[in-house]
């Protein structure tokens, strides 16, 4: 694993370098393989930096944006992932529908929606079960509690090593995930963390002994290239 720590700034420079992080990881992609593969975070940091992805000129048909977490509630209801990256980004490029790969929420039953978001994820990598594909990009944010994707503290969604999607749970409510060993799967992971109030939880994370199951971001250690952009306020005394 390559670890790499920036502390941008602000947070204008954050998005700024996020961005143009991820257009160099889906330049090398479509030469390489032809297609880039990134899987969205959600909450509210990446809104600026999905809207200024969408004002790029991009190879759309080319792209595959997947989830690597989702409430489960409707794509119309205002906690929804997919509703902020389709109105800050998706709706705004003439990307095919098909390669958008929402989370299925509407079974009223997340450990189905899980088994058959996983089950598309497999078909559409040809993966067999078991086998953990790597995505060029995953993207995550990570909450002022340590966790990230819905990989929250202390919930049964730590333990599950064999799959590549699992249900979270968030104070009880579930949510839809990638386990740990999916991300760690992937080719690069990018954090884009700002704020102070994430301050304590980056130091824990940082630290060179803690509890994974207290501070779930603690796991994210890919294959790949691993990823910490900052800003200011939240990179203060957590630099490397
Ligand atoms: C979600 C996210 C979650 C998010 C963190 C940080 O569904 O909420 O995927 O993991 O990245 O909670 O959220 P903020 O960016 O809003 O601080």
């Amino acid at each position: 694993m390559k670890k790499t720590v920036e502390v941008l700034p602000d947070q204008t420079a954050l998005i700024a370098r996020s961005l143009d992080l991820i257009l160099t990881k889906l330049d090398t992609a479509i030469k390489e393989r032809g297609q880039f593969t990134i899987a969205l975070s959600g909450g509210s940091t990446p809104k600026p930096l999905y809207e200024a992805i969408a004002k790029q000129k991009l190879p759309w048909d080319k792209i595959h944006v997947f989830w690597g977490d989702e409430r489960y509630v409707s794509p119309d209801h205002p906690d929804s992932n997919e509703l902020m990256a389709r109105t800050a980004w998706l709706n705004r490029v003439d990307i095919p529908p098909a390669n958008i790969h929402a989370v299925p929420t509407l079974d009223n039953n997340p450990e189905l929606s899980a088994t058959k978001y996983e089950q598309h994820l497999q078909a559409f990598f040809q993966v067999a079960p078991g086998e953990f594909p790597a995505l060029d990009v995953v993207l995550l944010g990570m909450g002022d509690d340590a966790h990230t994707a819905s990989l929250f503290p202390h919930t049964a969604a730590l333990q599950v090593c064999d799959r590549l999607i699992t249900v979270g749970n968030k104070d009880g409510n579930p949510r839809i995930t990638f386990t740990y060993p999916f991300i760690n799967a992937a080719r690069s992971v990018i954090f884009v963390v700002a704020g102070a109030n994430k301050r304590p939880a980056l130091a824990q994370v940082f630290a060179p002994v803690a509890d994974d199951s207290t501070y779930p971001s603690r796991l994210i250690q890919p294959q790949g290239e691993l990823w910490w952009l900052l800003d200011a306020a939240a990179g203060a005394g957590n630099r490397e």
